[in-house]
């Protein structure tokens, strides 16, 4: 009885030799590592903006629009000493008082925005006259600034105005854009719409009271 050939089947498997599985594990880690890497990168950046949302006033970064910006000069004109921009965002404001001469100051919550505002500051050659703070505007105090801007909110309005003025001098300028103060009666108005500026002098009185009190007519600048 002659015997049936038995076939020889093929190996299902290739053997994989131990550098292609070392190369393999490398391959892996330098994915992981990446999309690791990556994920942390975009939390470090995105976290800082997303963190005034969660506080108890939300005052989100918005740009001051380059009209506004020309309504604020505005209301800087035959003013003179230092300047602050409370929530200095990209440094905009301080940077196009510090090209009108004022030495310019930004307190900025967002680490990201006060480093590129250092970077513009330096690229437009003003680097001499601004200065921009890692801070909480609710934390530190602005006693020492005779003009003071604030792109803010509503629900600070209120609490600023009291800040400011158990702080400020008599004779500081404050000047707010988009949303004006509650208390306060304006000196001066310019602008419409979301451009609009107020200016506030506490040349004459200190109190909130008294400034409402104040029959102050609302004056085009
Ligand atoms: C409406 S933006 C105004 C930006 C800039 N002043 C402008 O006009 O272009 C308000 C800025 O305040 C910052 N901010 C929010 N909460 C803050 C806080 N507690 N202290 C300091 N800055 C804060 C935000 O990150 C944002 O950049």
């Amino acid at each position: 009885m002659s015997k049936v050939p038995q076939s020889k089947s093929p190996p299902s498997e290739v053997p994989v030799s131990s550098e292609d599985s070392s190369r393999g594990r490398s391959w892996g880690l330098l994915i992981t590592g990446g999309v690791g890497g990556t994920l942390v990168a975009l939390y470090a950046v995105i976290t800082p903006f997303v963190m005034p949302a969660l506080r108890k006033v939300c005052l989100p970064f918005v740009p001051a629009t380059s009209t506004q910006i020309e309504n604020v000069l505005k209301m800087l004109q035959n003013r003179s000493g230092s300047l602050v921009d409370i929530g200095s965002g990209d440094g905009r404001i301080v940077i196009a008082a510090a090209k009108r001469g004022f030495k310019a100051v930004g307190y900025e919550l967002n680490p990201w925005l006060v480093w590129y505002s250092r970077y513009r500051a330096w690229r437009d050659g003003v680097h001499q006259n601004t200065k921009f703070y890692i801070s909480d505007l609710w934390k530190v105090s602005f006693s020492h600034y005779t003009n003071v801007v604030v792109f803010g909110v509503p629900q600070m309005m209120l609490q600023l105005e009291k800040k400011l003025e158990e702080e400020l001098k008599g004779n500081a300028r404050i000047i707010a854009c988009r949303f004006p103060f509650p208390c306060w009666i304006p000196d001066y108005t310019t602008g419409e719409g979301i451009d609009t500026v107020w200016a506030y002098d506490l040349k004459t009185s200190n109190g909130c009271e008294a400034k409402c009190l104040e029959r102050t007519p609302r004056t085009e600048y």
